[in-house]
């Protein structure tokens, strides 16, 4: 296997890089309301299952993907299946890396303006946390500025390289959001009546499960471990012939669960014990949805001594998990348009840039534009790249790829079981379950 193309630098920059994509705005807004109306305990329990049998897999076939091409998202279909239709899920994927960033990016603003409202202070002064909000999504010139800010420091880093740009900057970002985590998560558990949030967090209470529960679950899991697009088969290009994938694999989803479930244990015991309503804090956090984060935490910090510096702390570290994953967006499309046509990786790069742009205008001004390409992406792109990725590995790679990719060429042991194990989870389980979701999807 040559290796021509730039690949990371240092197994760490590795492990970095695909846990800075996976973890951003899924892991800290979505995850804890999707837990509170998932019941809690029961849903954490799904969530985990989901990660080990169906994510994990899926994340050594993008791997797998892109390592053995050592191309593009679409380019790498066409290497490995040449003369063949696969191309278009990587052309998919790259879309849907397109629809994501149209409406993420103006998310990514959002927490700009949060980090300048408690900086300057305006936020310990607010009264009314819902209309705060609301006065922000009422402003689209407002949401534009920051959201084009935000998509340009993403394109500083995508032009900076590979190495310098994605590598460096997930090594330095990642351990202080960790760190910020556990500062903030110490800060929550120490409050009194914390306990009842951890409570609902880990202990399992069987009158709270939902049909759905399952699906919900699986959605989540796909999403925040940035799979079914081709982010990860763009960074698995980048992985040295030396790099388990396994391994990595298993350590990404397992610190990108972490993230989740720290995220949890700061805004549930903080919820729960500064609520004025500890009963109906459940529901609250259920019907706050997507605005949780910018109306319930900023108005649960001001009741804390020092909350400036906690919303500070707090919108930072979420501006910074937000922009690791919005540089893999841009870097798996940008990587794409380069590869694929003769344009140079600048102007690729600008390209993608004014594309996501516009899409974020759009998205400023309307919010059902923003909502379609939310639901759009996340319940019917994602699901359909992931059932056919695990097809493709799963019933059209060559076992001897597979086995060479799994191995690292025979230098880690394997055994056989594990290697049928899984090709029949990639086979029958995890497309199965993918089209779930977009049954689920559609039917919803
Ligand atoms: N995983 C990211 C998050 O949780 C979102 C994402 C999805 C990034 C798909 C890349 C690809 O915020």
């Amino acid at each position: 296997m040559p290796e021509k193309r730039v690949t990371f630098a240092s197994k760490i920059g590795v492990v970095a890089a695909a846990v800075g994509s996976a973890v951003g705005l899924g892991n800290i807004w979505r995850f804890p309301s999707q837990t509170a109306d998932g019941g809690g305990a029961i849903f954490i329990l799904v969530y985990i299952g989901c990660i080990l049998f169906f994510g994990i897999p899926l994340m050594v076939s993008e791997f797998m993907v892109g390592r053995a091409s050592r191309a593009n998202t679409a380019g790498a279909f066409h290497k490995l299946a040449p003369g063949t239709q696969w191309k278009w899920i990587g052309r998919l994927g790259v879309l849907t890396g397109f629809v994501i960033m149209g409406f993420y990016m103006v998310v990514c603003g959002w927490t700009f303006v949060f980090i300048f409202q408690s900086v300057s202070g305006h936020l310990s002064g607010v009264s009314d946390f819902p209309a705060n909000f609301m006065d922000l999504q009422s402003n689209p010139v407002k949401q534009i500025v920051w959201m084009v800010i935000f998509s340009l420091l993403t394109a500083f880093f995508i032009l900076s390289g590979v190495k310098k740009g994605i590598e460096r900057s997930a090594k330095v970002m990642m351990p202080i959001l960790f760190l910020l985590l556990i500062i903030l998560a110490a800060r929550a558990i120490t409050l009194q009546g914390a306990v009842h949030g951890l409570n609902f967090l880990f202990k399992p209470d069987l009158s709270h499960v939902k049909p759905t529960v399952f699906l919900d679950a699986m959605g989540q899991a796909f999403f925040s471990l940035s799979l079914g697009m081709g982010c990860m088969i763009t960074y698995g290009s980048y992985f040295n012939n030396r790099t388990p994938l396994v391994k990595t694999a298993v350590q990404v989803s397992l610190l990108d669960s972490l993230v989740a479930i720290l995220a949890g244990v700061v805004i549930f015991p903080t919820a729960f014990a500064l609520s004025a309503n500890p009963g109906t804090i459940v529901d609250e956090l259920v019907a706050g949805g997507p605005g949780l984060l910018f109306i319930t935490l900023p108005e649960l910090f001001n009741q804390m001594p020092g909350s400036m510096v906690w919303s500070t702390i707090f919108f930072f570290l979420l501006a910074l998990a937000a922009l690791t994953s919005t540089i893999s967006l841009m870097e798996a499309v940008t990587l794409y348009i380069h590869e694929e046509h003769p344009i140079s990786r600048k102007k690729s790069t600008l390209l993608v840039t004014a594309g996501v742009i516009i899409l974020g205008v759009f998205s400023s001004y309307s919010s059902s534009f923003f909502n379609f390409l939310d639901l759009s992406s996340a319940k019917f792109m994602l699901p359909i790249g992931g059932f056919f990725i695990s097809l493709f590995v799963g019933w059209h790679l060559d076992r001897k790829v597979v086995y060479a990719q799994l191995t690292n060429d025979r230098t880690l042991k394997f055994g056989m079981g594990f290697l049928r194990t899984y090709i029949f989870l990639l086979r029958y389980v995890v497309p199965t379950a993918m089209l779930a979701i977009f049954i689920y999807g559609l039917a919803g």
